[in-house]
């Protein structure tokens, strides 16, 4: 079975719904959650699932040493899921082609530094836009730059707001990502 590494900084609502769709498939597994706050959702959900997870620190982050404890996990993909800092360009040399995000956004529109969240559903707000979505793309140096995989598109109607517009686009990531997932796995 393939191993999955979900890093997840949030409620980690992405990564139950990876969690749910791959313990009904049985084509891989949630092997480890990684984390960068001690008191958020995901952990919570690694706990009631019986998930290792890893707290992680960018202050005083070993980068070799949680190389070395991926590795023990021999990941077929690391999948951040609401990760909110940068991954040190050594963990993406370290996995190659296997590094891969979500976004909310029909990206490049309302990506880059400072674009999460309700950031960026208040922006496509704001500008009017008529359908925003989500993109699943393979993460390189630059913030929401890398190749994409998939992009799904949703209404933005007159009535949204941030959170109308944001529980859609939730919608969408829970549907895809885990299929998204797995079509990479199945290559
Ligand atoms: C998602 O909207 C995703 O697009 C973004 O972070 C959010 C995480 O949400 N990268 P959740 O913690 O999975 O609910």
């Amino acid at each position: 079975m393939d191993s999955i590494v979900i890093f997840a900084s949030g409620t980690g609502t992405n990564a139950a719904a990876i969690i749910a769709y791959f313990e009904q498939t049985q084509r891989a597994k949630v092997s480890l959650i990684v984390c960068n706050k001690p008191n958020a959702g995901v952990l919570e959900i690694a706990n009631n699932k019986h998930i290792p997870f890893l707290l992680t620190d960018k202050h005083t982050i070993h980068e070799a040493l949680l190389i070395d404890q991926l590795q023990t996990y021999n990941p077929s993909l690391i999948v951040l899921a609401g990760f909110m800092w940068k991954v040190p360009d050594s963990i993406l040399n370290a996995f190659p082609g296997k590094v891969i995000n979500i976004h909310p956004s029909l990206l490049p529109a309302y990506g880059g530094k400072g674009m999460y969240g309700h950031h960026v559903h208040s922006a496509v707000l704001a500008a009017k836009e008529k359908e925003s979505g989500i993109t699943i793309h393979y993460v390189n140096e630059a913030y929401d730059e890398g190749n994409i995989i998939l992009q799904a598109r949703c209404e933005v109607k007159s009535s949204d707001t941030p959170d109308t517009l944001a529980n859609r686009i939730h919608k969408l990531e829970h549907y895809y990502y885990p299929r998204a997932i797995e079509f990479l796995l199945n290559r």
